[in-house]
């Protein structure tokens, strides 16, 4: 196996981004059907005060928009059943990381989850890439405790390099592993706010030059490495960020940013540097402390 590149320090940045190897955008995704989507507990501070709490219609209608809107910007989408029991299973972005090498093979790792409650949904997340031609791997148990897939490892838009947070979900050794399986450097991220307990409710890829952060979500060194490495930074204020989850935005083709409505300041910022916006309610899924970055997995 390679070597591994995990760089937690502005001092450690040993590349710039253009020497970085480019890698094709996913042009598909995958969903887990909402029937069984519950909050039936809590393991986020956004899940306080909403157990019980979710409208099944209002749940079902959310979705469907949301997939129409990925259609709308190009991405086919593949829908997995949705399995009772699992709640958060329509989660998808978090019990896997699918990666395609140089050479076109596909790759997957699989997830090791924090919380007890969502372990069972990788088995059935697995079953789709082992049907569908991908190489599985699975977590090293005995030195890496968890990992919650692209959650928390978010690949930089069009480059082999990863985005990795951890302290709440995913713990910092899981980017050793990540970065030699996949033989790609990971600029690895400390969070350090309850509300942002992934990367992608504080982060989101918009183009290969351009992120969308909440810049207090993350330490002095994270950000001196995100300001490193990204020429064009959008930032959100807390209101948007923290009740409408702007950063847990997604922009699959580097034009269409899917995002929950009513992110004003974000959609201005977004506008001013010609991105097309496509705005959702996901107001059902916020409740669990998910939107629309949360609800799929890209993959090749
Ligand atoms: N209720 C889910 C949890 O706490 C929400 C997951 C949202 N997913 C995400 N990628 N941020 O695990």
């Amino acid at each position: 196996m390679p070597e591994s590149t995990v760089i937690t320090r502005y001092d450690e940045l040993s590349f710039s981004l253009a020497e970085v190897p480019t890698m094709p955008l996913p042009k598909e995704a995958l969903m887990v059907t909402p029937e069984y989507f519950t909050i039936d507990y809590v393991i986020n501070p956004h899940m306080e005060g909403h157990v019980g709490s979710v409208d099944r219609d209002a749940a079902r209608q959310e979705w469907e928009q949301v997939r129409d809107a990925f259609v709308q910007a190009g991405i086919k989408i593949h829908a997995i059943q949705g399995q009772a029991g699992l709640p958060d299973m329509v989660f998808c972005a978090n019990q896997s990381l699918p990666y395609i090498s140089e050479n076109g093979s596909k790759h997957v790792l699989m997830s090791r989850m924090h919380a007890d409650q969502r372990k069972d949904e990788v088995g059935f997340i697995q079953q789709w890439y082992q049907a569908n031609a991908y190489t599985v791997h699975h977590i090293e148990s005995d030195t890496v405790r968890d990992f919650e897939g692209m959650g928390d490892a978010i690949w930089h838009s069009g480059k082999r390099l990863i985005w990795g947070g951890y302290g709440f979900r995913s713990s910092l050794d899981a980017y050793t592993q990540v970065s030699a399986l996949f033989d790609v450097p990971v600029v690895a991220l400390e969070l350090r706010h309850p509300s942002f307990y992934h990367l992608d409710t504080c982060f989101c890829m918009l183009n290969s030059k351009t992120a969308l952060i909440y810049p207090h979500a993350f330490t002095d060194e994270g950000l001196d490495l995100i300001r490193a490495v990204i020429p064009v930074i959008v930032e959100a204020d807390q209101y948007e960020a923290e009740a409408l989850f702007a950063c847990n935005a997604t922009c699959p083709d580097g034009q269409h940013v899917i995002i929950q409505q009513g992110c004003t300041k974000v959609n201005r910022q977004l506008y001013e540097l010609g991105f097309t916006v496509l705005e959702v309610s996901t107001d059902e899924y916020r409740k669990s402390g998910g939107s629309v970055f949360c609800m799929k997995m890209m993959v090749f």
